[in-house]
Formats: C-alpha cells, sequence, structure tokens
C-alpha cells in the first residue's frame, strides 16, 4: 500500500503520513483495520524507524490512528465526516486549491512539529518551561509601566540595529563577570531567542553541502536550523567528557562548523571537560572551522560553581556565543543574544536585517532595566534554590518508582534531566500515551540523528512543584509498565 521514493523531495515521514492518510480518507483502509507495528514498516520499506515513527505520531496525534490495548495501532473509527468528505487532500473549496501548488524543498525537509504531541502542552515534565508562579510580576509591571510612562519620539522608531545599547551593555558585563566571555557590548546582537541565533548563524556560517557536527544525540531545534541551508549534518557522539572530537575529526575534518552545548550537554547532560574543550579549539583554529555554543540554562548549576564558557577560552575568535532569556526570565519573552566575533559583525547584521529588525525595543529596555536594578540576580538566586529542590524530589522520586532500570543523567544543572532505560522501551509511544494524561515529557530518541542508541525521556522540572512530582513520577511508572 504504501510506495517510498526515496528520490523524492518529499521527506519520507511525509510520504508514508500522507500514504495512509489517502488510504483512509478513501476507506481502502476500514476503521478498526489493524495498521503495521512501525517495526514491520520500516523492515518492508528498508528505512530506519525514525520516519516511520514521526509519521505514526502524527497520525495518532490527528486521530486517523488509535492506538488499542491488545490490538495495537488501528485506523481510527472516528474520522470526522469533514475529512471524509474533503477527498484525500483535505481540500474544502477546490476554488483556493486548483492548479500548481510548487513550493520551496525546504518547507518539507523538517519533521513536522505537530507529530510531537510532546511539545504541545503545559504542565508537569514540559520541558523548557519556568515557575511562572515565582516570577516577580510586580516588579516585573512596574518596570513595563515605567517604560510606558516614558516613551518618547525615539522609543516610537525602529531601535537599535544590534539591539538596544543598555541592554548589550549590561549583558557585556553580566558575561565577562559571570560566564568569562571575552566580548564588548559591539559584538553583542539581541536577537529572538537562540532559535533565532541559530538561524542566522547557520545562514552565515553555511553553504549546502557544508559539514556541520552535531552532538548525537543532541538538540533537534539547532539541527532543524541548520538543515535548512542544505548542510550536511555529522553525527558526532557525546559520552562522560562531551562531544568527541576525536570522532569528529575522523568523520569530517574539514567541517564548517560544530554546535556545542559544552555547560550542559543536551540532552545527557554532560559538561564537557577541559581537554576535549581545548581540542575542540584547536580542531577549530587548525581546520578554519566554526564553534557555535549554545550556553542556554548554565545559570542553574547545583552542584559546583557554574562552569566558564568555552568562548572565554578561545583565543582565535573561532565561537559564536548564544545566550537566552529564556530559562532566566521566560520563554515568551523571546530574548537571545549572540556574541559574534568582531570579524562577523557587519555579516551577521546584514543578513538579520534581511529576516527582522530585531525583537521589540521595549521589552529590550525593560530587561535591562530588570537588570540593572539587581532583580535578575535576585531572581536567579532564588529559582536556583526552589529548582534544586524540585530537582532533588524528582531525582528521589525516578529512584524509588523507577528503581535500578532508570539511569538519571543530566540533573546537575538546568532545569531537566534525561532518564535512559533499557533500549527496549518504546520512548515515542509512551511519550504519546502520556501527552494524553497531561504528562509532557519528551522521548529521547528524536534527539539521535543516526541510531539510536538509548532511550528514556527528558523531564522538566521547573514547571512542576515539588508536591506534584512524585505523582507524575508514578504516572510515568505506571505507563512504563503497562507499555
Ligand atoms: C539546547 C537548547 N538551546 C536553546 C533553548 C532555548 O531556546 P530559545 O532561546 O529559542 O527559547 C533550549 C530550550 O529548551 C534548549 O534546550
Amino acid at each position: 500500500m504504501i510506495a517510498i521514493d526515496r528520490r523524492a523531495p518529499k521527506a519520507l515521514h511525509r510520504q508514508i503520513y500522507d500514504a495512509y492518510r489517502k488510504a483512509i480518507v478513501e476507506g481502502s483502509l476500514r476503521p478498526g483495520q489493524r495498521i503495521l507495528s512501525t517495526r514491520a514498516l520500516a523492515a518492508e520499506l528498508g528505512l530506519s524507524r525514525l520516519p516511520v515513527l514521526n509519521a505514526y505520531a502524527q497520525l495518532l496525534a490527528e486521530g486517523y490512528f488509535e492506538s488499542r490495548v491488545g490490538a495495537g495501532t488501528v485506523a481510527s473509527s472516528s474520522i470526522p465526516d469533514e475529512v471524509m468528505s474533503s477527498g484525500p487532500t483535505g481540500a474544502r473549496s477546490p476554488a483556493t486549491r486548483s492548479g500548481p501548488r510548487r513550493l520551496a524543498r525546504r518547507s518539507s525537509i523538517l519533521s513536522p512539529v505537530e507529530s510531537s504531541p510532546w511539545l504541545r502542552g503545559r504542565g508537569a515534565f514540559s520541558v523548557g518551561q519556568v515557575a511562572s508562579d515565582q516570577f516577580p510580576l510586580q516588579i516585573w509591571s512596574n518596570l513595563v509601566a515605567r517604560r510606558s510612562r516614558n516613551m518618547d519620539a525615539s522609543s516610537f522608531h525602529y531601535g537599535e540595529k544590534m539591539g538596544s545599547r543598555a541592554l548589550r551593555e549590561t549583558i557585556a558585563t553580566y558575561l565577562r563577570t559571570a560566564r568569562s566571555l571575552h566580548c564588548e557590548a559591539d559584538q553583542i546582537m539581541i536577537v529572538s531567542g537562540s532559535q533565532q541565533a541559530l538561524g542566522i548563524s547557520a545562514l552565515c556560517l553555511l553553504d549546502p553541502g557544508s559539514c556541520v557536527w552535531v552532538e548525537e544525540p543532541g538538540y533537534r531545534f539547532a539541527r532543524d536550523a541548520f538543515a535548512l541551508t542544505g548542510c550536511d549534518l555529522v553525527p558526532v557522539p557525546v559520552d562522560e567528557e562531551g562531544l568527541d572530537v576525536a570522532v569528529g575529526i575522523k568523520r569530517c575534518r574539514k567541517a564548517r562548523a560544530a554546535f556545542v552545548t559544552p555547560s550542559h550537554q543536551f540532552p545527557l547532560g554532560v559538561t564537557m571537560s577541559a581537554s576535549r574543550r581545548l581540542q575542540l579549539l584547536d580542531w577549530a583554529q587548525s581546520s578554519g572551522s566554526w564553534i557555535i555554543e549554545d550556553d542556554y540554562d548554565s545559570e542553574y548549576r547545583y552542584v559546583s560553581s557554574p562552569i566558564a564558557s568555552l568562548q572565554g577560552l578561545d583565543t582565535n575568535a573561532r565561537v559564536i556565543y548564544i545566550g537566552t532569556f529564556s530559562k532566566v526570565l521566560f520563554p515568551s519573552l523571546r530574548l537571545g543574544y549572540v556574541v559574534i566575533p568582531s570579524d562577523l559583525i557587519d555579516r551577521f547584521l546584514t543578513l538579520r536585517r534581511a529576516i527582522d529588525y530585531g525583537p521589540p525595543s521595549f521589552y529590550q529596555e525593560v530587561v535591562a532595566n530588570f537588570i540593572d536594578e539587581g532583580h535578575f540576580a535576585r531572581h536567579i538566586r532564588r529559582m536556583r534554590v526552589l529548582y534544586r529542590e524540585r530537582r532533588s524530589v524528582l531525582v528521589d522520586s525516578i529512584s524509588k518508582e523507577l528503581g535500578s532500570r532508570a539511569e538519571v543523567l543530566g540533573g546537575e544543572a538546568g532545569m531537566h534531566l534525561t532518564v535512559t532505560l533499557p533500549n527496549k522501551v518504546r520512548d515515542l509511544e509512551i511519550a504519546e500515551l502520556a501527552a494524553r494524561q497531561n504528562l509532557w515529557i519528551w522521548p529521547l530518541s528524536p534527539s539521535y540523528l543516526g541510531e539510536v542508541s538509548r532511550s528514556g525521556f527528558i523531564l522538566g522540572f521547573g514547571s512542576t512543584a515539588a508536591a506534584d512530582i512524585p505523582r507524575a513520577v508514578r504516572m510515568l511508572r505506571n505507563l512504563l509498565t503497562t507499555k
């Protein structure tokens, strides 16, 4: 029933998704009919399981498939009438959908975010959520109100091209003292979160066909930003010292760039060792490559003092350093920054200008005031205590409920940790079921670009109150025992 064309521009998971959807909508797959297991279909098509899992997850999320206890996955018994009458493409009105509808190839090379239901919700364990009820809202509102009252004519114009000067000065001071960076405010560009920094860096540094080292396992949204340039992603394994530079050199010595999270590797939580940092910097200098350092959550470190940045060790201006306010303030603020080597500033700026003119100046000024008046440092100190407690309750609950089967990784820092389980755990399916119970765990396997060598879950604890953690871990245990 499913024919796959490996040379087609359409991504494999999309081809599988479309074929099943068409079969269900046209009635060749009947309600309740069993669907091949992902493993069997992958074997039949001669593919890795990842595209099949992605397609199935999306079909489940959209209600074309159902999971039935004892029967596995079946075609849904309740496809909405609207879809059934709309034909295989779901077209509702031929007038709006006729004629060729050609899109850029890059519009279909990434896995759709909707196929990952765990990214949608907010609640226990959602990754990247902060303790919003602990945010000093009164202080923030006062600063916002004060800023509004003081808006003058210049506040209505486009902001400064690299971002608010006041905020950049403040960030430069903070980074020099707290993160040991070598930087001046002139090198700092304010962006709308690390994600935009990754996108701009990718545009500026990569060509189609350039090799880029990415951590394996690693951060999917960084890979996505790079993949859009048409570069070749080279997975480089992470061990207990961080990215294995020697393997990277073996796989592609001349890579144009390496993406790393050295302070708290995402998702395994390793801190890159000093010797690996030096090895990576040496490689970058000798091969004329760039290092993109994503320092997304280093402010929260529980077992030792914060680890200095890689950029601070770099004597050859090879590191593009990215930071964000998503963890230390809140993610909907969409503010982050890039520290750019001086000779690249104009290139970064020209590219950014073609994408947008920068995040709202208003909130940049509010954040500058928030930092300058001491609220930022106080907030981080309070949150460090709170998150340390949540993390410790989580680690204890995992050990109590999951026992020796589970290994906890990366709980020394940040707002999430990773639990790995024996390989047979179907983390994608469990995460999908968990999302239906309001448990927003990220499966570990999509963090792999190549072969999945470990399975498990990434659990955020930033927004989960300590009192709610034991019950949520029990729910996870129940899911694991019934699956
Ligand atoms: C590795 C990594 N980098 C960056 C971010 C933050 O991204 P942004 O600043 O775009 O919100 C996250 C959020 O979870 C992350 O896990």
